[in-house]
């Protein structure tokens, strides 16, 4: 670290994303000299506590950005479309959750295990992109065999929890539960069908090809960190009635072989993995173990019987830790260590 400290907005600071992100700024060791919580005119008055004081949350305008250095965005895809280059010309660096701007050729997007090379490429347009939850703990995961074997295809279904969709989605799978085993009637709003006691397949917005948006997300977002178009990916997302964390069978086939003790072995040492695999003692990667903590649980490690070079894993993280807020704020401890 230079000695600089750093002004730092969270955009959409009352979101379920935008609250995880100010408690990962608080255990964050970026020096700051100032914070700034940003929402709709909505929140604006309202109080968030930062580090024991307590922050007024201030309308997020196009003079927000003035004198900040980094800016955190979990508003909504709209909100970063607009306000993201607004910020970026007044100097300050975006890192973005949201999906706006995560294909664009000029900003780069970042996992800390896999690609913090890329973070270099900020300056193209002041906008780094986080990627989408699901990606991130995937490519957490695979990235130890794809540099030790390479990966020719990955086949993935995912078992994600409602608060990916935010603050009203975690409220209607409680609303609707407590609804139901009271026998009262209850509301549907957030999903096109009730998520309480069922499994949705169904992600974001369905696209022309029959996939939906969530699940080309994973395919585009995976050979972009990567920096391999050859990746085959095919993913089925599904949504599931569970408050933190997403669950993820996957399945790759690699270019050379590779033994499921070995993947074992080699996930064992590294960063931000946790090889949670005893099936014996019933002890496998859960979503509620995973809730509030920053590592990627994998378990279930088996060699795919069914061809020659193929490994099955069930991957595990909380998604607003790791697949949004933790992934953010590491890529903005990468920016103040090394860049700005
Ligand atoms: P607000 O709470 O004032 O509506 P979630 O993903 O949990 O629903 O949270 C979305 C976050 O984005 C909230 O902090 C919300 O603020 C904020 N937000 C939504 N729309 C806007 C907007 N147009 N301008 C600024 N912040 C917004």
């Amino acid at each position: 670290m230079s000695g600089k400290k750093f002004n730092v907005a969270v955009a959409g600071a009352t979101g379920a994303v935008g609250n995880q992100m100010i408690t990962c700024l608080e255990e964050s060791n970026i020096p700051l000299s100032s914070v700034k919580f940003l929402a709709s005119h909505r929140s604006a008055g309202r109080k968030l506590r930062f580090r024991g004081d307590l922050i007024d949350v201030e309308e997020l305008t196009e003079s927000s950005f003035k004198g900040v250095d980094i800016a955190l965005f979990s508003a909504g895809g709209g909100t970063s479309k607009k306000f993201a280059p607004i910020a970026a010309k007044d100097g300050c660096v975006v890192v973005d959750n949201s999906s706006a701007w995560r294909m664009d050729p000029d900003v780069p997007l970042v996992v800390p295990e896999v690609n913090p090379h890329a973070v270099a490429d900020y300056t193209n347009k002041g906008i780094i992109a986080n990627p989408n939850c699901s990606t991130i703990q995937m490519v957490v995961a695979i990235n130890p065999i794809y540099r030790k074997c390479g990966i020719k295809r990955i086949v993935v279904s995912t078992y994600q929890a409602v608060s990916g969709t935010g603050k009203k989605a975690i409220d209607e799978l409680f609303d609707q539960t407590r609804s139901m085993i009271n026998f009262l009637d209850y509301e549907i709003n957030v999903y096109p069908h009730r998520i309480a006691f069922n499994c949705l397949p169904h992600i974001d917005v369905f696209l022309e090809n029959g996939y939906t948006k969530e699940e080309m997300k994973m395919v585009n977002e995976t050979r972009k960190i990567f920096e391999d178009d050859s990746i085959g990916v095919t993913a089925t997302t599904v949504r599931v009635p569970v408050f933190y964390s997403h669950s993820e069978s996957v399945n790759i086939e690699t270019k050379k072989h590779i033994s499921a003790d070995e993947v074992k072995s080699l996930l064992e040492n590294e960063p931000g993995i946790k090889v949670v695999d005893d099936p014996a003692n019933n002890i496998y990667p859960l979503a509620i173990d995973a809730a509030g903590q920053d590592l990627t649980l994998v378990g279930r490690i088996r060699n795919d019987e069914s061809i020659q070079n193929g490994i099955n894993m069930w991957i595990v993280a909380d998604n607003i830790r790791k697949g949004a807020a933790t992934n953010t704020v590491q890529i903005a401890e990468i920016l103040a260590d090394k860049y700005l």
